[in-house]
């Protein structure tokens, strides 16, 4: 299938590494220019580079998604840089794992900073270029924790509601302009899910833990940042030219709802 994405622009927040990068990298590979940011600047110039290998600009800005000035000036360097923008990947590193009892007020408002504004500063800074594009998205990586909370992530499953509310809320204020969807990440491994895994069971091998968890998954295994990655692409594409509002779960069936 010809998903529409070559000579576009799409850029990804926090693609140094884990999914996001995987998104970057899948975008590269349908001919699209990428604009990426992150904190790590010497990871993000290796993706840059692979992106690169694909035969598409890259534009890395180091940027940590929590400062509006930082991502301001990152949309603005792609833009300038590829005179256009056309999908973007809200993302960002998830809050610190904790139960109730051990959160307390500041990093309540770390994690609103990290998960809910840094998505409302990048959909504003990226709205006036979208606005100019012909087939503009914007796309939210959330978490099946939207549908079903996590043992252990308290802050995570809080504040994804939000995120997921100002996604569809999108969805109506901005169409037809802009296509607006979630994808409701399921257990994909990452060095966040590694590092969880060690978190839950600081003495345990993490292949072993992770192992004894993906029995939870009814297809009995963690997902790759590619089986991701692919749909994130699609769904930011043009070919998914009819697909708004919604919050797709890409979980093989771990979310344990009907709907
Ligand atoms: N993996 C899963 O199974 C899963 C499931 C559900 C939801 N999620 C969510 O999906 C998101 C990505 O997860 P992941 O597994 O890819 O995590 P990861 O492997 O830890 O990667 C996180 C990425 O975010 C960047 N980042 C972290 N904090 C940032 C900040 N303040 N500003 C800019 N960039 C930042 C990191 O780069 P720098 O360190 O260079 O900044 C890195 O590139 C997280 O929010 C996670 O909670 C993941």
């Amino acid at each position: 299938m010809e998903l529409g994405l070559r000579g576009r622009t799409a850029f990804v927040a926090a693609a140094s590494n884990g999914i996001g990068k995987g998104v970057a990298l899948g975008f590269a590979a349908e001919g699209c220019d990428v604009g990426i940011c992150a904190r790590n600047g010497e990871a993000l110039d290796s993706v840059a580079l692979q992106i690169r290998a694909a035969g598409v600009r890259a534009t890395p800005a180091v940027a940590d998604v929590t400062d509006v000035d930082a991502v301001r000036v990152a949309i603005q360097e792609t833009v300038e840089a590829t005179g256009r923008l056309d999908a973007l990947v809200v993302n960002a590193g998830g809050p610190p794992p904790g139960h109730f009892a051990d959160v307390g007020d500041e990093q309540w408002e770390q994690a609103f900073q990290l998960t809910l504004m840094s998505a409302v500063h990048l959909v504003r800074e990226a709205l006036p270029a979208l606005r100019r594009s012909d087939a503009a998205s914007i796309l939210f990586l959330a978490s099946w924790s939207v549908k079903q909370p996590i043992d252990g992530l308290l802050l995570s499953n809080s504040i994804r509601g939000a995120v997921n509310g100002l996604a569809k809320t999108l969805a109506n204020e901005l169409a037809p302009a802009v296509r607006v969807n979630s994808i409701l990440t399921g257990r994909i491994r990452t060095e966040r899910t590694e590092a969880l895994a060690s978190h839950n069971h600081p003495t345990a091998d993490v292949d072993t833990v992770l192992a004894q968890e993906a029995k939870a998954i009814p297809m009995q295994r963690f997902g790759t940042v590619e089986e991701l990655a692919r749909v994130a692409v699609f769904l930011s594409s043009p070919a998914a030219s009819y697909v708004s509002g919604v919050a797709l779960p890409v979980d093989a069936g771990v979310i344990q709802a009907v709907m």
